[in-house]
């Protein structure tokens, strides 16, 4: 018998989250098939290939069983572009009824879809011939009628939509980084004027999805990480922390909230399309960063960045479990006034040996604003099976479920088997932790 549990409401959603590129396989008319067959550009050179085989060999289907077999109530998946609009204005309808099925599918499954219309990559057509519909500002109309083209097809069974994944990950890994295509310009002025035309195109799907459906909520889910300065009341730490934070978690909330995009060193563009084309906050949290200043990390506008110490790094050294950053980043997005969805959390850890504390903390995080009253509506795990990690490749392993790449073979890793029990009894309790990370007992459940 439990001692005591953490209990969510009735109507809060539990799922999982993907992107079309991740999992379908052979999305050969995009920029970012062209790029992660360049030798250097992805860990390994390994290629995406049929990734977990959700188009040509319909595997979504037994995933989404799976997903249902284990209780859970909703699931994040993406649409591509480039399926849907192959060449500029021809709809391909093929592709929109295989879509069609999916989000069917989910909901003869009890499964609530939540559908995202652009996941870090673009149909060949936008960036052909040295133009870039993002750099050029020209992606603005046809994004939106793309919009307007899935929601008529697909609105009489999903009203939960995301416009544009992360575009501050997006933005930064295309244009400054250099980690994403097109990955070879990178310029801040650059960057910033990316960021306003994914602003303009946000903004214009935004209205585009409200006509066709005027009870759709709408979201532009973003890649929320806390920085800390590594020392407290050192102004500079302190003024490189603020700034990343403003450049990269707050920057777009900020620019719909006031219609100005503010750019390094106290200069913005104005953007008053974008106010107010928000319905909900979609958060993305997976770590948070200690931040101090270094005149030498140009190119991270003068920060070097480590992890919190005692926080536990995932395989690949690129996240590290840091649950008091996922509480820091919903008090934030409770100030933004809108309701909140998780719409990614997880972690790369292949043995699963550090995936179930993981999953446990984080949402206890999230209850303590569940308790609070805060407007939480659901939870979407990254992700329900391993897939295309895009720069990392499979080197990278998110899923409650292991991926036999050649067998297609999906295994349950443990924390498929938690996650489960939390879906069934939407709780998380004494004898969930006991079983599966009894380490946290006493802290959580104490005496
Ligand atoms: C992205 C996902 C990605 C995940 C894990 C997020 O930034 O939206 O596409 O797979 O992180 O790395």
């Amino acid at each position: 018998m439990a001692r005591a549990c953490f209990t969510f409401p009735s109507s809060f959603l539990f799922g999982t989250a993907t992107a079309g590129y991740q999992v379908e396989g052979g999305s050969l008319n995009t920029d970012f098939w062209q790029w992660e067959h360049k030798p250097g550009r992805i860990a390994a050179d390994e290629r995406s290939g049929p990734a977990c085989d959700w188009w040509h060999g319909q595997r979504w289907r037994e995933d989404f069983d799976r997903a249902a077999a284990d209780g859970h109530t909703a699931l994040r998946m993406s649409v591509e572009w480039s399926r849907i609009e192959p060449e500029p204005g021809r709809w391909d309808e093929d592709a929109l009824d295989h879509y069609r099925q999916m989000v069917v599918g989910l909901r003869q499954r009890g499964l609530t879809p939540l559908v995202t219309l652009h996941h870090f990559v673009n149909p060949l057509w936008t960036v052909s011939d040295g133009r870039h519909i993002w750099e050029d500002g020209s992606g603005t109309e046809p994004f939106a009628r793309y919009a307007r083209k899935v929601v008529e097809a697909l609105g009489s069974h999903v009203d939960l939509w995301a416009t544009i994944n992360e575009p501050n990950v997006y933005y930064y890994n295309g244009w400054m980084s250099g980690a994403f295509p097109p990955g070879d310009r990178p310029s801040i002025g650059r960057a910033m004027q990316v960021a306003r035309n994914l602003l303009l195109a946000h903004a214009a799907a935004y209205h585009a999805i409200h006509d066709v459906q005027p009870h759709a909520l709408v979201g532009l889910p973003i890649h929320f990480r806390p920085t800390l300065p590594a020392h407290p009341g050192f102004m500079l730490d302190e003024w490189v922390a603020r700034t990343q934070f403003e450049l990269f978690s707050s920057l777009f909330n900020d620019a719909i909230r006031t219609g100005r995009l503010r750019r390094p060193f106290g200069t913005s563009l104005a953007v008053p399309e974008a106010r107010g084309t928000l319905d909900y906050f979609g958060l993305n949290y997976y770590t948070a960063d200690l931040v101090r200043f270094d005149p030498t990390s140009f190119a991270e506008l003068f920060g070097r960045r480590s992890f919190p110490a005692g926080a536990e790094v995932d395989d690949a050294g690129w996240y590290a479990s840091y649950p008091p950053g996922m509480f820091s980043a919903l008090t934030w997005a409770h100030k933004q006034h809108l309701p909140i969805y998780i719409t990614e959390n997880g972690i790369g850890d292949a043995e699963d040996r550090m995936r179930p504390r993981y999953l446990i903390e984080h949402l206890r995080q999230i209850w303590r604003g569940v308790n609070f009253n805060w407007d939480v509506r659901g939870y979407f795990h990254w992700s329900l099976v391993d897939n295309f990690e895009w720069e990392r490749g499979w080197t990278h392993r998110f899923g409650l479920y292991a991926l036999d790449r050649v067998s297609q073979i999906r295994t349950p890793r443990r924390s498929a088997e938690l996650y489960a029990a939390i879906c069934r009894r939407r709780a998380l309790d004494s004898d969930m932790v006991a079983d599966f990370a009894p380490e946290l007992l006493e802290r959580l459940f104490p005496g």
